[in-house]
């Protein structure tokens, strides 16, 4: 192939496709920008020595080898980081000159050369040359062709390598919020659900054997404040993303008069990094962000799993829209939770990218190393990932419904108010430990027959233990056990009304910050 559009012989996985993750929201779209290769240009590899079109190219006698500028070129996938770098150079530009290192109408010219790429590259206009390594260097080979020599004085006291740290802390500062926003609306999906099945009980499991009975908001309830831990996680995160690299130049700082502040007003960075060999090496930001979204995505893998359980004939709890769903090429009677299972799936990939990460940075020296260019395409790909399976996870909570026949059915079974029996003894001045063992005994009495503990007489129950009463019915009836478990945290309908109304609370006061 003679050309390929940016990324475009990637799309398979999504995750490599310049831009992909933000197609969906109709930002950043970049995915029709042509990379040129060599074979689009067979003179350039006739011109020796071809060296002298790199922008690093004085010390060089030799054209860079083919096989290199393919091995080392990342414009395929960072060009996505392109309104990131434009909006670095607008507020180095605008320093430069507010510094006296760039005349006003250098400064000018600059700024309308970039505002002319972004044009550019939002409209897939813009060509890549991958000679040109990068999307630093091909915004800046292109400013300097359109403007003329002010485009060489932009680099002016900047290097690539606190460039780059840049870029990637303004991108992931963006992802931060998204990603914030996103997990909100599963948590807002998950709440008004929980408002609907507000008094429908189901059974609680533990080691997925039936344990006691709760209601399905409390179930709910318990996803949302997972993911507002992980909500939590991300805020922190930003905190230490919320850092100016840029100033670091090439790792020393520079001799000539920057102002750093500036810049850092300029983004809206509330701190300038305090050391600059530690900017242009530190990566940990982009692990933490990778790590808080593995830990998103194992989440969204426990939800997902109990809808593929729930969904399979054997608990048939709930329905998942039909919408959501995909069928067998062979047998026309399946409809399978495809959505779910990859979501769950995808748990591997996204847990892979912080491996690789961390593999990465291991051992690595000061200070910045080529190595640290292998942070791009896990990172890109776990935001893909996890902003698709967040939106997913909402759409599917918003069309589940709880299938409450079922449910009432599978509650008579099981003998889950056992503990509420043993409970009801130790009212009666019972040890605990007495209660449990007598209450062991009725259940195997019951289980014995194919019957509940509920469903036995009370000329039964007494043969257990005679200090009960008629008021034991009470206590073994699903509604009632559910309704005793008023302890703060618990699953009573006092408690999980409160539960709800705060979680609502909660989800205003975020939509209203949000706004702001
Ligand atoms: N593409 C590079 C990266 O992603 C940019 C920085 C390159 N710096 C350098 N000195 N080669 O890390």
């Amino acid at each position: 192939m003679a050309e390929s559009k940016t990324g475009g012989s990637r799309s398979v996985t999504g995750g490599n496709r310049i831009g992909a993750g933000r197609e969906a929201t109709g930002t950043n779209k970049v995915g029709a920008n042509r990379i040129v290769t060599a074979a689009d240009k067979p003179e350039d590899n006739r011109e020796a020595p071809g060296a002298k079109m790199k922008m690093w190219g004085g010390r060089f006698g030799e054209k860079t080898a083919a096989s290199v500028e393919a091995f080392t070129a990342s414009i395929h996938f960072d060009a996505r980081l392109y309104r990131h770098d434009i909006a670095g150079s607008r507020a180095h530009a605008r320093m430069l000159a507010h510094q006296g290192l760039l005349s006003a109408d250098e400064c000018a010219r600059i700024l309308s050369g970039l505002n002319e790429i972004e044009g550019e590259i939002a409209r897939g206009a813009f060509v890549f040359r991958p000679e040109l390594e990068d999307i630093h260097m091909n915004i800046e080979k292109s400013l300097t062709e359109r403007i003329g020599p002010a485009g060489e004085k932009l680099h002016t006291a900047r290097s690539r390598n606190d460039q780059v740290a840049l870029d990637l802390r303004l991108y992931l500062r963006e992802e931060c919020d998204r990603i914030m926003a996103l997990l909100a609306d599963l948590q807002a999906a998950l709440v008004r659900q929980a408002r609907r099945y507000r008094q429908t009980v189901m059974p609680g499991y533990t080691h997925l054997q039936r344990a006691q009975p709760v209601l399905v908001a409390h179930h709910l309830l318990a996803y949302y404040e997972m993911f507002g831990r992980d909500q939590a996680r991300l805020a922190d995160c930003g905190r230490r993303i919320n850092v100016l690299p840029l100033g670091a130049v090439a790792l020393a700082g520079t001799g000539l008069p920057i102002d750093r502040e500036f810049v850092a007003r300029q983004l809206n960075f509330p701190k300038v990094s305090a050391n600059s060999m530690d900017s242009v090496s530190d990566r940990d930001f982009v692990v933490e962000f990778a790590a808080a979204a593995a830990l998103i995505q194992v989440h969204l893998s426990r939800l997902a799993e109990e809808l593929v359980l729930w969904t399979s004939e054997e608990f048939a709890l709930v329905t998942l829209p039909d919408a959501f769903c995909t069928g067998s090429s062979i047998m026309p009677q399946k409809k399978n939770p495809d959505v779910p299972e990859l979501i769950r799936g995808k748990s591997g990939r996204v847990i892979g990218n912080l491996m690789a990460l961390l593999t990465m940075l291991k051992g690595l020296p000061m200070t910045y190393n080529r190595d640290l260019q292998e942070d791009k395409e896990p990172i890109f790909d776990t935001v893909d990932t996890v902003a698709a399976s967040l939106a997913l996870s909402a759409e599917l909570m918003a069309g589940l419904r709880f299938n409450e026949q079922k449910l009432a059915a599978t509650l008579n079974r099981g003998c889950m108010t056992a503990t509420d029996l043993a409970d009801y003894l130790v009212r009666k001045q019972v040890p605990f430990r007495q209660a449990h063992a007598i209450v062991g005994r009725a259940v195997a009495y019951a289980l014995g027959q194919g019957r509940d503990i509920a469903e036995l007489s009370l000329i039964e129950l007494r043969r257990f233990a005679e200090s009960i009463e008629e008021d034991v019915f009470q206590v073994l009836s699903v509604s009632g056990s559910v309704a005793s478990r008023v302890s703060p945290g618990g699953t009573a309908g006092i408690r999980v009304d409160e539960a709800i109304a705060e979680a609502e609370r909660q989800l205003a006061d975020y939509a209203q910050k949000e706004h702001q």
